[in-house]
């Protein structure tokens, strides 16, 4: 699987490059700025739902994987826009950079050129693509509608997650069932392993946002507070005897001793922990679809990443 992740390296390098040398540059920004690359090992791991150990992945499983990181550093183009964030990936963002409106013309090429190799693909794949980077869209339009709404309810935010994060890490394994042509039972387990853990890991990074230093997490800690994006652990906490406390200081953009003192709420109550129970849920929730592929590759590997996912935000929980 290394081998793999190295040549969809080679290959994402490789579709951001253009005849004009300052596209190709600010479009390679945030590859070459690092990032976990969690939906193409997802990709590469899914294709091997029905063989006990990995072996090279086939080109068009890397291309899969490719397009699927493309259009996750499209979003990020864009959704650092959106939140007015100044750092990604330990680096600049493109917007701090370059300004929001290169930001967000190179976005659309990422966006473009994941289109053009999934369409290499075939017709299923550019169809399940194109309708993932739409559910993005509906996601993050129903965060934004929410943005400042001390009132917003637990099931505006799992609809908004489930758009913006879950729906693309539920691609990201389907594409891999898809093109190593695995039975289609199969595909559909895979995909619902994928929304299960993109709910988790949404529901993580809210946590992380909260709990994390700006160098631990490489971008802007505490900024959804700022940005009025109010998330689990906020909801909770509003339903909690500290809501009146709270309330006085959400409802607007806050300066940074605002943002602390409502973290500072925030971190005494249960709302982290609630939250991280629900992380835990929609965790287990992803490891039990494995069950059809038990044996796999896939299974392990997918089922250790749900594991350590978990782990990890405990762990910065728990400070
Ligand atoms: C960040 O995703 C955006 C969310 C959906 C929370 P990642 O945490 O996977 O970001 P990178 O790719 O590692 O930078
Ligand atoms: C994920 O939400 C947005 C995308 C789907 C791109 P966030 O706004 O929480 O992501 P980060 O925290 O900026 O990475
Ligand atoms: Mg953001
Ligand atoms: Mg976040």
């Amino acid at each position: 699987m290394a081998e793999d992740l190295a040549r969809v390296e080679a290959e994402l390098r490789d579709s951001v490059r253009t005849d004009d040398a300052f596209l190709t540059e600010v479009a390679s920004h945030l590859i070459l700025a690092g990032g976990k690359r969690i939906r193409p090992g997802f990709t590469i791991a899914a294709a091997f739902g029905a063989v006990a150990e990995a072996r090279p992945a086939d080109h068009s499983v890397v291309m899969g994987a490719v397009s699927v990181e493309l259009v996750h550093l499209g979003s990020l183009y864009h959704d650092d826009v959106m939140d007015d964030a100044a750092t990604r990936r330990t680096v600049d963002s493109v917007n701090a950079r370059w300004g929001n409106l290169k930001a967000i013309l190179a976005g659309d090429f990422l966006l473009a050129k994941a289109s053009e190799i999934a369409a290499s693909l075939g017709t299923e794949v550019a169809g399940l693509l194109a309708n993932t980077i739409a559910r993005l869209c509906e996601g993050q339009v129903r965060e934004l509608q929410d943005a400042y709404n001390i009132g917003r309810t637990e099931q505006n935010y799992y609809t908004s997650i489930a758009g913006k994060t879950a729906a693309l890490l539920a691609t990201a394994c389907r594409i891999g069932g898809i093109v190593a042509d695995l039975p289609r039972p199969l595909i559909d387990t895979l995909t619902t392993f994928g929304r299960c853990y993109g709910m988790a890991f949404q529901v993580v990074d809210d946590i992380l946002d909260l709990v994390s230093t700006d160098e631990e997490l490489g971008k802007p800690s505490g900024n959804d507070l700022v940005e009025g994006i109010y998330t689990l652990p906020v909801l909770y906490t509003l339903e909690t005897p500290a809501a009146d406390a709270l309330r006085a200081i959400l409802g607007d953009k806050l300066e940074p001793e605002q943002r602390e003192a409502a973290r500072a709420i925030v971190l005494a109550g249960d709302g982290i922990e609630r939250a991280l129970e629900v992380a835990r849920e929609f965790s287990h929730e992803a490891a039990s679809a494995l069950a059809p592929l038990e044996g796999t590759f896939a299974a392990a590997s997918l089922g250790a990443a749900a594991d350590h996912l978990i782990a990890k935000v405990a762990a910065a929980a728990s400070r």
